[in-house]
């Protein structure tokens, strides 16, 4: 199930996305910012890698916009690695990035290590997300060391949700901003490619950018960052209730699939469908009537 990319054939790679970081400020060079969805099946993943989108995240939150639960915290590895694979199979271009679910790598490194590389070798990903920072160090150069990609997480990290008290911006105070870029710095000098930056004032966000050499990617943290990543289903209009004030929704697909059910619905009780031209033809069968059934009894 690994993937190997083909060079020039316009495959995103790691070290091609390490290319894309942004040039310094008054830099003559056009920054190339990188575009980042989430995936959770085989359709969207086609739909969006043939879009050109450049990283395809299967996500935990697959855990609350497709699954139903309440927080991402509740989704296993195996159904992780299932949807993996799905995205897989839909993708060419872009990098796939699997998300490793809350407690699959807060325990036994080794443990933790194998669980990665579980996501490369059984579901074809080219790279693991993991949430955390200064505490994650170890871990992700460990994952570096056995030749794994790893994408960090810092900011509001909602495998966190329970010890963080809800889903708020971080680093609003100066220990907080400095206590993020901390974290930040980390996940950098353990050797990630690349940073997910969560729900953050767009200055501090800013300033991590201009920080660090690898790519930032930001979700809530302004225009700044090196790359942009949204839930697909807020992005599609197929989430449900109050939806995040960064989360930009570009269609509401939720509407056409309900209108479409309900036209569905309407055509079938009123006979419109199916229509003869949506029938299959043949001889009609001589349908002999039926012959009474007689019960004996015993
Ligand atoms: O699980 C997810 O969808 C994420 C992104 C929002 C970064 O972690």
């Amino acid at each position: 199930m690994s993937v190997i990319p083909i060079p020039g054939d316009g495959k995103i790679t790691v070290p091609g996305l390490l290319q894309r970081k942004s040039p310094a400020a008054g830099s003559q060079t056009p920054s190339k910012k990188i575009t980042c969805l989430t995936a959770y099946d085989y359709p969207s993943a086609r739909l969006m890698d043939e879009a050109g989108v450049d990283v395809l995240l299967v996500g935990d939150s697959l855990a609350m916009v497709v699954l139903g639960h309440e927080s991402t915290l509740a989704v296993t590895i195996d159904e992780m690695l299932h949807h993996t694979r799905a995205v897989r199979r839909g993708t060419k271009r872009a990098l796939v990035v699997a998300d490793m679910p809350y407690g699959t790598y807060h325990g036994d490194l080794s443990e933790s290590v194998h669980n990665a590389v579980r996501f490369v070798k059984e579901a074809g990903a080219e790279a693991v997300k993991i949430e955390g920072g200064e505490r994650r160090l170890e871990l992700i150069s460990r994952l570096t060391e056995a030749e794994i990609p790893v994408m960090g997480h810092v900011g509001l990290t909602p495998q966190s949700v329970n010890a963080l008290g809800g889903y708020k911006v971080q680093g609003k105070t100066q220990n907080a901003a400095e206590q993020v870029l901390r974290d930040a710095r980390a996940v950098e000098a353990a050797g990630a490619f690349a940073v997910v930056l969560e729900a953050l004032p767009r200055e501090l966000a800013a300033q991590i950018t201009e920080d660090l050499k690898i790519p930032t990617i930001g979700i809530g943290a302004g225009p700044d960052c090196d790359g942009q990543i949204l839930v697909m289903h807020d992005l599609l209009g197929l989430t449900f209730g109050q939806a995040p004030k960064f989360a930009r929704q570009y269609a509401n697909v939720g509407e056409i699939i309900s209108n479409a059910v309900r036209e569905y619905c309407a055509d079938v009780r009123s006979g419109a469908f199916p229509a003869d031209a949506e029938s299959y033809h043949g001889q009609a069968v001589v349908v002999r009537k039926r012959k009474p059934i007689s019960i004996v009894e015993c």
